[in-house]
């Protein structure tokens, strides 16, 4: 097998989510960590206490790399209102980008870097973690071969307590996970109707929202909390042939697969026209992987293949346009 360059990278922010993304470019073959920057000298201490000389640079200097022929890419993992400028400066460096979901705070911005990335013929990555899930790439490959038969509904909970954002709300935060699954399982679908309720607990954006869509063929519903006393990450799938509840919280057999559905009896006239159809319930084995560090090295292979990213530009645009939509109705919702 060829040897496989690194792709050499910057990350841009080490706060709660950048010690995940650090480690997991540390510990894959296929990234080489160039430096860490960060605005807040407190969190470069932080990096250098885990990896001291094993990175070469701890800087709140991101800048200097942007025409640094040495880096290839960066992890632009900061808060998602100031991402945009910095993720503009970034694409228009010619340097590859994988930024931290939801890509952009409105389709506009979503729009702009999509834009910018084609143009500087750079790839551009966001992290929509779940479709690199093992289990979430099971579920896909179910429906791909028929097995769950047409799609009738997804419901969908990702709730736990806190962090209480400023910059998005908790369907934002959440359910962009939400929404990139069920356009990676389904094949790219898009909702023609999107309604959205919410309420403003603490802080100034929505802790607590149900997304309700209709997309060709089957519902979705999405609870996302950012006040919920216990951590929530469940996926209920409904097909006409079987169903499936992905449990992200359990340590072992997360996935448990429904042979159930209901039939048509064909007694037009009798009792019950159509009746519930029990079958079995399996587990299937399911090798452990980790998302983030697949998201990571898909990254890294797209840009050693020069091809797009499942999570490119145009996944985030679907994705944020939803969600801008989701505004509107969750605006609409509070003028009562
Ligand atoms: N993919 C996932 O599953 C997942 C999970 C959690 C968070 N996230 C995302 O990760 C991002 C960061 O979230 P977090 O919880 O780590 O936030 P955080 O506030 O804990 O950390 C952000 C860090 O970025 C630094 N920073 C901000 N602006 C900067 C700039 N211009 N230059 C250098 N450093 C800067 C801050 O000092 C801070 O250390 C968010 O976009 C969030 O949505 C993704």
């Amino acid at each position: 097998m060829a040897e496989f360059t690194p792709v050499n990278i910057v990350q841009i922010g080490y706060g709660y989510w950048g010690t995940n993304v650090a480690r997991n470019i540390m510990q894959s073959r296929k990234t080489n960590m160039i430096a860490i920057s960060d605005a807040v000298p407190a969190r470069l201490d932080a990096a250098k206490n885990v990896y001291g000389s094993a990175i070469s640079d701890y800087t709140a200097d991101y800048e200097k790399y942007l025409d640094d022929p040495k880096v290839d890419a960066f992890a632009l993992v900061i808060q998602t209102e100031p991402s945009f400028e910095v993720a503009k400066k970034i694409l228009k460096a010619g340097k590859h980008l994988f930024i931290e979901k939801p890509m952009a705070s409105d389709t506009a911005r979503a729009v702009e870097l999509t834009r910018l990335a084609h143009e500087n013929h750079v790839v551009l990555h966001t992290d929509h973690i779940m479709i690199f899930h093992p289990i979430i790439r099971y579920i896909k490959k179910m429906y791909d071969e028929g097995e769950l038969g047409d799609l009738i509904y997804f419901d969908i909970s990702r709730m736990n307590l806190g962090p209480i954002r400023r910059d998005v709300n908790a369907m934002l935060d959440l359910a962009v996970h939400d929404l990139a699954v069920i356009d990676y399982i389904s094949g790219g679908k898009e909702p023609y109707h999107v309604e959205a309720i919410g309420e403003t607990h603490y802080g100034n954006q929505e802790t607590l929202t149900y997304l309700t869509l209709k997309y060709e063929g089957f519902l979705a519903h999405i609870k996302s909390s950012w006040i919920s006393p216990i951590k929530e990450r469940r996926t209920m799938i409904g097909g006409t042939k079987k169903m499936v509840i992905f449990d992200d919280m359990k340590t072992m057999d997360k996935l448990s697969i429904f042979d159930q559905g209901i039939i048509e009896t064909g007694e037009e006239y009798g009792p019950y026209e159509f009746k519930a159809r029990s079958g079995d319930i399996t587990i299937p084995y399911i090798a452990q992987e980790d998302a983030l560090r697949n998201s990571i090295e898909h990254f890294a292979d797209c840009i050693r293949e020069g091809r797009e990213s499942l999570a490119n530009g145009e996944q985030g645009i679907k994705v944020i346009r939803i969600l801008d939509r989701a505004k509107e109705a969750l605006i609409a919702s509070n003028q009562n």
